[in-house]
């Protein structure tokens, strides 16, 4: 569990960020979104320890950060958004430094090493020179020196830059499936990526958090009612008198020979009289589809106010 309370950081007159609080139950994963400069990045080092807040405060598992560091840091992977890697360690060394560090200790080590190299696909490299790897290869190092410890809290700064697609898909499952006992928080700039991966998203806007809920939950709140898209046989036989008649009915517009939008009052849902309506025209409905607000839209709104 992660609560973070009005975390705020400035750097001399500028903040990066103001008075943040959210919380991020064990189980539940947590994205964060936000332009270039939002402050998503500075939260994430607050959380983690490496950078201290100018106010506010970060409490994990009860425990807080700047109280008792060692045991905080021990509970936490973090993959920042420059995996710090040493270049001149091969893999298999770099690992288990890294899980050194955070109190794992033989034969647990060597067990957790090739495990989570085996998660992230590099099985094959743990010999290698981590400043010889490729850019993407160097990101998965990064990725598995953050769960080599077995952490209860994940966090991952753009955890699947730099991959190829089919890697991004494995990283994500794994991290779904990483999420389902433990607290992670990812950021990323991906609107698709976190829409699969996370049940809760935090906009975060010139260092403020301006939305925190579950996509569904803003959705709603953000809503500006349903579009209806019907696709239909006989378009000559719609009498878009009668449609507009329907109650809830805001907008109806012809986009093409087969097919015209209903748009609805936020809050209701008129598929149903509306196929009725279609069935007794003889209109033939071949299709009905309805328009949410995505995360895209959800993001442009809250961020921009379009
Ligand atoms: N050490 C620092 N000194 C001065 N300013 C900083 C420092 N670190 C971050 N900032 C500033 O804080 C703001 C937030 O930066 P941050 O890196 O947290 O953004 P971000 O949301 O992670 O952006 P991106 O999506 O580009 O990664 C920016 O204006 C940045 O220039
Ligand atoms: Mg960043």
């Amino acid at each position: 569990m992660i609560n973070v309370i009005n975390l705020t950081k400035s750097f001399g007159h500028h903040d990066a960020v103001r008075s943040v609080t959210f919380s991020v139950g064990t189980g539940e994963t947590l994205g964060l979104l936000g332009p270039n400069g939002a402050g998503k990045t500075t939260i994430m080092r607050m959380i983690t320890g490496y950078l201290p807040p100018t106010d506010g405060k970060v409490i994990i598992n009860g425990m807080e950060m700047f109280d008792q560091p060692d045991k905080v840091k021990k509970i936490i992977g973090y993959l920042p958004e420059h995996p710090p890697l040493y270049l001149d360690m091969t893999v298999n060394e770099y690992l288990k430094y890294a899980g050194q560090i955070r109190g794992v200790s033989n034969p647990a080590l060597s067990k957790n090493i090739q495990h989570v190299a085996e998660l992230c696909g590099i099985s094959d490299k743990l010999g290698r020179l981590t400043g010889n790897l490729s850019k993407g290869y160097r990101q998965r190092v990064g990725l598995a020196q953050a769960l080599v410890h077995d952490p209860e809290i994940l966090i991952l700064d753009e955890p699947t830059v730099g991959l190829d697609p089919r890697q991004i898909i494995e990283i994500r499952e794994l991290i779904r499936s990483l999420g389902r006992k433990r607290t992670v928080i990812l950021s990323s700039h991906i609107l698709q990526e976190v829409t699969s991966i996370c049940e809760k998203v935090a906009i975060i806007n010139e260092g403020a958090l301006v939305a925190c809920d579950s996509i569904e939950n803003l959705s709603r709140d953000l809503d500006t009612g349903q579009r209806i898209i019907i696709l239909v046989a006989n378009m000559g036989k719609v009498d878009f008198e009668q449609i507009r008649a329907l109650s809830h009915t805001k907008k109806i517009e012809k986009i093409s020979e087969d097919k015209f939008v209903i748009e609805v009052e936020p809050g209701h849902d008129i598929r149903e009289p509306v196929s009725f309506a279609l069935a007794g025209m003889g209109a033939g409905l071949l299709e009905m589809k309805t328009e949410t607000l995505s995360l895209e839209d959800i993001f442009l709104k809250v961020v921009t106010g379009a």
